[in-house]
């Protein structure tokens, strides 16, 4: 039994000990003491803010209060909700509008006129020439050329008066160039002088191209020199064909490309002596406020059997993907003329594509490697470029990943070990500098490449719906890759149809979600997307249920605004999306 009297007495001689103790003044009171304090307080001070708030990873989308039968409800980006329509618009403001006003809807033309002129100055009096993006095309292991802006305007208006004139009204362009600023050139061309183009991939088997040249019908098409067999690819441009422009690499300029055979009717022009006996000045065409909107501009973008279907995107597709893939960004970090963006995936990609819109818009600078793919070595792509922002596949990435890792460069396991914990508590671990290797020539190789990336700071990976399914990176996958790389990673659904991503992850979201879960984010602000099947049971249970994802919004390309992707997903509990 407790004796209460000995209550008080332990408790005093407790507090009589711990008064001694301090009294003592010993170096030990002074060292634990310092100890303890350090414990409570280091916390306080390095700890960091998660880089999201935790709530707004939880819930990522929103649904619609009511679906119908076999169906999941719409789903939403939190920031278009349900009953207000989708995000469809740039806001461009004339020089003189009325600050309050919401902007113009914008069209490709906006684009260019952005880029070309240049951010404003500090007191948002003039436009700085300074800080013009430029656009960059890397060749070579280490060689990148810079092209001015003003530049690419000269081209535009070069081509395009050219053009305009040869193939006359209702005048179609063919584009047959891998990423290259003149395929940049052609698409700003056709908004500008009001003419339709079709984006032809390349580095595709012969008798592929020659159907696909067949289903276009172009006036005027545009090539580079010694790339296309053009004794079958002329002749499959039909009777129509009335121009052939030519684009001679540097290494084949010497060849008199411009007495190419053709057939009857057709001229060769070369893409130099169009240039220079141009007298166009890169002054930026005013566009008049009612002048129609740009042509539609297609693509050839392959499907799950391999084969490639022609989408028409108008000028508001593109726009409004555009507009959502700008909101997507984090409100702190938005593109800006700080950052170079550089696509490893074929701008004839409507993903890819809408990216570049996106970097120039916000004043950025674009660089572009011919070699461009699904399945491209990102070391040799990136030479010794430093882009800040990376659009990417999701086989590029992997191959990536495999190689860094086999050199036995990237963090050691301890640092790993640290990189992990910081993601988990949603902090994006900061990069260690390049380590200085010394010694052999393939170390010094390896250091340079590594370097390439060391100013990256996002990367984007359009998970493409036509894709091998093999080649999906998993939540893990991304996971392995932030903690080696150090960088931050969206993966996002993208498809043929759609103009932007379908689906993106959020920036800012470092949760591993598992080994086999593929998880693409949610939906972008230019569409709404919900999940359809045969049973209702299946579709319809709530945040588990799965279908097909059915996608709608001004950023799909047809009449119907509307397209059905080959693709099974689920919801998950955070309202994103997972594939299946
Ligand atoms: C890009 O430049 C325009 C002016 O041409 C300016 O209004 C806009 O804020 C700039 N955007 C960025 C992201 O710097
Ligand atoms: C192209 O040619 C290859 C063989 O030469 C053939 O297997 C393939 O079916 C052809 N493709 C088309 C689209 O005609
Ligand atoms: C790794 O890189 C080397 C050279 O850069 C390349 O030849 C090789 O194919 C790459 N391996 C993988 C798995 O990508």
């Amino acid at each position: 039994m407790a004796d209460p009297t000995s209550a008080p007495s332990l408790a005093e001689s407790i507090d009589a000990s711990i008064a001694s103790f301090f009294a003592s003044h010993n170096p030990l009171t002074y060292l634990l003491l310092a100890i303890i304090t350090g414990i409570l307080v280091y916390p306080l001070i390095v700890g960091q803010d998660p880089d999201i708030h935790p709530f707004l990873l939880a819930r990522q989308s929103s649904a619609a209060p009511i679906r119908n039968p076999k169906e999941s409800p719409v789903y939403r980006a939190l920031d278009v909700p349900h009953g207000y329509p989708l995000r469809n618009a740039l806001g461009v403001k004339d020089i003189g509008a009325p600050k309050w006003t919401s902007g113009r809807r914008g069209d490709l033309r906006d684009v260019l006129a952005r880029a070309v002129s240049g951010p404003l100055n500090a007191e948002s009096t003039a436009h700085d020439a300074s800080k013009v993006g430029k656009v960059w095309t890397l060749s070579g292991k280490d060689k990148s050329t810079p092209t001015e802006m003003k530049e690419l305007m000269r081209m535009v208006k070069t081509l395009g008066s050219f053009a305009k004139d040869k193939a006359g009204a209702d005048g179609k362009v063919a584009v047959c160039l891998s990423n290259s600023v003149e395929l940049l050139a052609s698409i700003f061309a056709a908004a500008f002088y009001d003419y339709e183009v079709a984006i032809i991939p390349t580095g595709l088997p012969q008798n592929q191209t020659d159907n696909l040249l067949a289903q276009t019908n172009p006036n005027i098409l545009i090539a580079e020199a010694g790339e296309l067999d053009l004794t079958t690819a002329l002749p499959k441009c039909g009777t129509s064909l009335k121009e052939l422009i030519l684009i001679a690499k540097p290494d084949s300029k010497h060849m008199d490309w411009a007495s190419t055979p053709t057939p009857k009717g057709v001229s060769v022009t070369t893409w130099d002596d169009l240039l220079s006996s141009s007298s166009a000045t890169s002054d930026i065409p005013s566009i008049e406020k009612d002048a129609p909107k740009p042509k539609p501009l297609s693509t050839f973008t392959s499907t799950t059997s391999g084969l490639f279907t022609l989408t028409t995107f108008t000028s508001d597709n593109l726009i409004a993907g555009t507009a959502a893939l700008l909101t997507s960004l984090p409100r702190t970090q938005p593109l800006s003329p700080t950052d170079t963006l550089l696509p490893t995936t074929s701008i004839s990609n409507p993903y890819t594509l809408t990216w570049i819109l996106a970097a120039l818009y916000s004043n950025a600078s674009i660089a572009l490697n011919s070699v461009s793919g699904p399945n491209v070595d990102l070391f040799a792509t990136t030479a010794s470029f430093q882009p800040t922002i990376l659009v990417t596949s999701p086989g590029t990435l992997q191959k990536y990943l495999t190689n860094y890792t086999k050199t036995g460069l990237g963090p050691s396991r301890f640092t790993k070990f640290f990189h992990r914990r910081s993601l988990r508590q949603g902090i994006m671990p900061s990069r260690k500098p390049i380590p200085d290797l010394g010694g052999g020539k393939d170390a010094v190789f390896l250091v340079m490449e590594l370097a390439a990336l060391s100013k990256l700071r996002a990367v984007f990976v359009g998970h493409d719906t036509s894709a091998d399914k093999a080649n999906s990176l998993t939540s893990s996958d991304l996971d392995s890759l932030r903690t080696e790389l150090g960088v931050k990673i969206s993966y996002a659904l993208t498809s043929g149809q759609v103009a932007g991503a379908v689906a993106q992850g959020n920036l800012h979201d470092y949760r591993d979600k598992g080994e086999k879960v593929v998880c693409v984010g949610a939906p972008a602000g230019s569409v709404e997307i919900k999940l359809v099947g045969d049973d209702d049971g299946v579709v319809g249970r709530g945040r588990g249920g799965e279908g097909f994802i059915v996608v709608n919004g001004p950023a799909v390309a047809g009449e119907k605004g509307e397209v059905q992707l080959d693709v099974k997903a689920k919801i998950d509990t955070d309202h994103t999306l997972l594939l299946l």
